[in-house]
């Protein structure tokens, strides 16, 4: 494979211009009515231009719980790759890369070449992306540490690598934060230590200011906010409260009930920055998804699909794509982080019991052959504190299918890695892509206004454990369907068919 291959699509459907590439695609696809028990199908073809901005961004990504594992982790990622890093370990010397990460480190097949064989790029190299390790950080913690000090009490990287970012990740300090001790599990409030006073309004225009802070002193043309501080409890959708834009706000204003992720989310769209939700509780509650929607601005979640989850959405998707009956899904995790620790509170576990609990749902209605309506696997999730693990988290899982004329499967499978190396990438892949999907505009010849993608980004459904999707829009679980949308709506951007994997060329005599 060339690595970091350019590559060029040289068609009359393809205009590369100075400051966009411009792509004709027909989108085929189909509709479906049900008339008198038939289904009658109808191919249709819609004619979309698409538009994509070729200048790529200084782009500043701010992190709610800077200081955490997953945020030290990202910082140290992006410094370890920019200064080209190695240090010794036991097992030999070890280059800083980014691994897990989907656009840096998947590629996409671009076709056959003369000899028949497939030909492969990065991910990246489909559309002009902000390359990593130009990406700027600040953000926000309730803990103090500087960065460096975060880093060593994250206990994730090796101590030669830790050694050598020390002088750059010290002088990086997390701003001051929210803290509502009743959002997340008391044993955290040892570590608050870095707050901001004032009202809610106070607080919520402190946040605003950072924001502003960080785009004019580090000359920045873009900022997105993404969420990785603690889990929280959910808070209620209550009419009145937090239902619509105008009352969310007026609650804000009045220092009604609000949790602080809301509020950054709420300070973010009002800055009109994307914000993303890396946390399973319900942060982008009705009223601020309407603020979203209202100002045009990008928001997506809820809660990192890095292990577990993501391993379940590709195994359930194939038993059931296969055939099998799945009856039973059970997972315990154990893990010893400060993730696990605010995960042994009730209110909190219960937020990611949710998230983890409907990733199988659209597996199991894409198959009435097997499941009766209503039917559903048994599914069980445990987590369990138990700090002398640290952040290699532990998942077991066993999964029980039904097989033909009565026989059972059951597969059991035993997963162990560092959970911020996992969900580190996936927070860069997070912002590359929403930076992406910013500079990108289609129409259709029926509608030929100019339009964005819907402000609930559903396009990153690959990187999340419960993805958040516009209004009525089907909720996709399953891992390889989210990667083909990706995948096809990036190639559509370039004038490429969606990626069948037919080869039909080798199936001919
Ligand atoms: P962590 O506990 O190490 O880091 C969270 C940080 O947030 C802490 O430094 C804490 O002081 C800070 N914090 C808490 N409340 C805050 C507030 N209101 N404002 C600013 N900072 C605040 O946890 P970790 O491992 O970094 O995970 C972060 C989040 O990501 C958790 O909610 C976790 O459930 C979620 N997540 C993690 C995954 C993983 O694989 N590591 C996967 C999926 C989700």
């Amino acid at each position: 494979m060339e690595a970091a291959a350019q590559f060029f699509v040289e068609s009359p459907d393809v205009v590369y211009g100075p400051e966009a590439i411009e792509a004709q695609y027909e989108y085929r696809t189909t509709r479906v009515s049900r008339e008198g028990g038939v289904l009658k199908v109808h191919p249709t073809s819609t004619r979309f231009t698409f538009r994509t901005a070729r200048q790529v961004p200084r782009l500043g990504v701010m992190l709610v719980g800077w200081g955490g594992n997953n945020g030290s982790t990202l910082t140290a990622a992006v410094l370890a790759n920019r200064l080209r890093l190695s240090w010794p370990t036991r097992s030999g010397r070890k280059e800083a890369n980014y691994y897990g990460s989907l656009t840096q480190a998947g590629t996409v097949s671009l076709g056959l070449d003369a000899e028949g064989q497939e030909v492969f790029v990065p991910f990246s190299a489909l559309l002009p992306m902000v390359a990593p390790n130009d990406l700027v950080f600040d953000g926000w913690d309730i803990s103090s540490l500087n960065l460096a000090e975060a880093m060593r009490r994250a206990k994730v990287l090796d101590w030669g690598l830790q050694e050598q970012l020390w002088p750059h990740m010290e002088a990086l300090r997390p701003r001051p934060s929210v803290y509502i001790p009743e959002f997340i599990a008391a044993n955290q409030s040892a570590r608050a230590d870095n707050l901001i006073p004032g009202s809610r309004a106070q607080q919520l225009e402190q946040i605003r200011r950072d924001i502003r802070d960080f785009r004019s002193s580090a000359g920045l043309d873009k900022i997105i906010v993404l969420w990785t501080a603690n889990t929280e409890r959910f808070c209620e959708v209550i009419p009145g409260l937090n239902d619509t834009a105008e009352n969310l706000l007026r609650t804000i204003e009045l220092g009604l009930e609000v949790s602080p992720s809301t509020l950054f989310a709420v300070a973010s769209i009002l800055e009109g920055c994307a914000f993303l939700n890396g946390s399973p509780q319900n942060t982008l509650v009705p009223g601020a998804l309407e603020l979203a929607w209202q100002r045009r601005v990008f928001v997506g979640g809820d809660d990192f699909k890095s292990g577990q989850t993501k391993v379940k959405s590709v195994l359930v998707d194939f038993l059931i794509g296969s055939g099998l009956k799945t009856m039973s899904i059970v997972s315990y995790n154990h893990l010893g982080n400060n993730d696990g620790e605010n995960l042994s509170a009730p209110l909190q576990f219960r937020s990611k019991e949710v998230s983890k609990s409907n990733v199988v749902d659209d597996m199991v209605q894409s198959n009435p052959v097997l499941y009766a309506p209503g039917e559903e696997p048994d599914h069980c999730v445990v987590i369990k504190y138990v700090p002398y693990v640290g952040d290699s988290k532990r998942a077991m899982d066993e999964y029980t299918s039904e097989l033909m004329l009565g026989g059972t499967n059951t597969l059991v499978l035993h997963n162990t890695c560092e959970d911020s190396l996992l969900a580190a990438p996936i927070m860069l892949d997070l912002a590359l892509l929403t930076e992406l999907c910013q500079r990108v505009s289609f129409c259709t010849d029926a509608d030929p206004e100019p339009q964005t993608f819907h402000p609930v980004l559903s396009l990153l459904s690959f990187l999340f454990k419960a993805p958040l999707v516009p209004p009525g829009s089907p909720v996709v679980n399953a891992l390889f369907r989210q990667r083909s949308c990706i995948e096809n709506i990036l190639r559509a951007c370039v004038g490429l068919p969606p990626q069948n994997h037919m080869l039909l060329e080798h199936k001919m005599e």
